[in-house]
């Protein structure tokens, strides 16, 4: 566990260091290792910490051929391909063999994909996660941590709920576990800026295209916001705070939809086109319910396991505080706003 000031702002470098510390001459391996976060994890573990070997694990030989051409020489002797399925719970098994940490990224993540096939969903997203499971306590794996979305708090599309129901099965392994001693926790945030499918490749591919106005859903629309490089940074730094069955928040701004919109084209008006079905207008990351089992620090909010029938320590033991009865983390009542300059920046990050 890393050094634990848990109101000092200088306490979320310290656990980003103490969280690559952990990768350090360890065997490590990511599902969904050739998506966005995927590939953006490994090259930063590959960067700034020492690990012993790397396995991406996904299905498509191409995506993983086109990842191993766009990395350095020197990195692939620490590197393995490995082509399987999370729903294959064989191939998992193998995988995981002498794994010391497992960061399950891979999912089917588009909300109308998973309304149109939903037992596709549930195979990857929910039986998925049991085989993580399950190969991980086999395979003696020291610590998992599962990725997870906004969508889960009380979900209103199968996408949502299906992470939901894989936070449950991650939180429920640590019973599981026993004298094996695998931990695993859950880090949750929102929309990753940029990535494949979001709104910002969306407004920049009509804007290049000469549109002569952007679509809006709905103008109070309110959405929480990530770069991928502080997405990563932040399981990063959980891998070295992680007690086991907590869901880690990150706290992260909100912006308006019309924000971003004007941000992108001053020039161009903006059309009402409606709320999409499964959408929300505001995102909400922690429920007022999860809110009895959260405590804060400085960079995070950690929601508590609401059952646990390992031992395990509660954070306000070691001095995070608990946060205000009926507290809700929402994209609409958030403390931190993208505006202007910042959100300028922002996009120019993700260009
Ligand atoms: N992007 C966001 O805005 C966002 C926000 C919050 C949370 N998240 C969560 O973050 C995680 C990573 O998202 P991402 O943006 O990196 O997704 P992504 O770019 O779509 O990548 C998904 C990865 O999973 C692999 N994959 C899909 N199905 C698989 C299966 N059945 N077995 C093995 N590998 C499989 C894909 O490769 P193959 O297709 O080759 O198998 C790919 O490597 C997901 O769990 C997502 O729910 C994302």
């Amino acid at each position: 566990m890393a050094v634990f000031d848990p109101q000092e702002a200088a306490s979320a470098a310290a656990w980003l260091s103490a969280g690559l510390g952990e990768f350090s001459d360890r065997s490590v391996l990511v599902t969904g290792g050739t998506g966005s976060f995927g590939s953006r994890f490994v090259r930063t573990l590959l960067e700034r910490a020492s690990p012993r070997r790397v396995i991406v694990f996904s299905r498509d030989e191409f995506k993983q051929y086109e990842m191993q051409q766009s990395l350095p020489a020197e990195w692939l002797p620490r590197l393995r391909f490995f082509i399987g399925d999370v729903r294959d719970r064989g191939r998992l098994d193998l995988a995981m063999r002498e794994v010391d940490l497992c960061i399950h990224a891979a999912a089917l993540k588009h909300v109308p994909t998973a309304e149109y096939n939903p037992m596709e969903c549930i195979h990857t997203n929910v039986y998925g996660a049991e085989n993580v499971v399950h190969a991980a306590i086999r395979n003696g794996v020291r610590r998992v941590i599962a990725l997870s979305t906004d969508k889960a708090a009380n979900p209103i599309n199968l996408y949502g709920a299906s992470k939901l129901a894989s936070d449950k099965i991650f939180i429920a392994a640590n019973n599981l576990s026993g004298s094996v001693g695998t931990r695993f926790s859950v880090v949750r945030y929102g929309n990753v800026v940029g990535s494949r499918g979001s709104v910002v490749p969306y407004f920049r591919k009509l804007i290049a295209e000469g549109a002569d106005s952007l679509p809006i859903t709905d103008e109070r629309m309110t959405r929480f916001w990530i770069t991928l490089q502080r997405g990563v940074e932040f399981v990063v730094s959980c891998a070295a705070l992680m007690r086991g069955g907590e869901i880690f928040v990150p706290k992260i701004p909100s912006m308006r939809i019309v924000d971003l919109a004007r941000t992108m084209a001053p020039h161009l008006p903006q059309r009402v086109v409606g709320i999409r079905p499964g959408e929300k207008l505001h995102e909400v990351m922690i429920t007022e319910d999860d809110s009895r089992q959260t405590v804060e620090l400085c960079d995070r909010y950690v929601i508590e396991p609401a059952f646990s029938w390992w031992k395990h320590e509660p954070y306000v033991e070691l001095g995070a505080r608990t946060v205000p009865d009926g507290f809700r983390y929402a994209s609409d009542s958030n403390d931190l706003w993208l505006e202007g300059e910042e959100l300028t920046s922002l996009l120019a990050e993700t260009a």
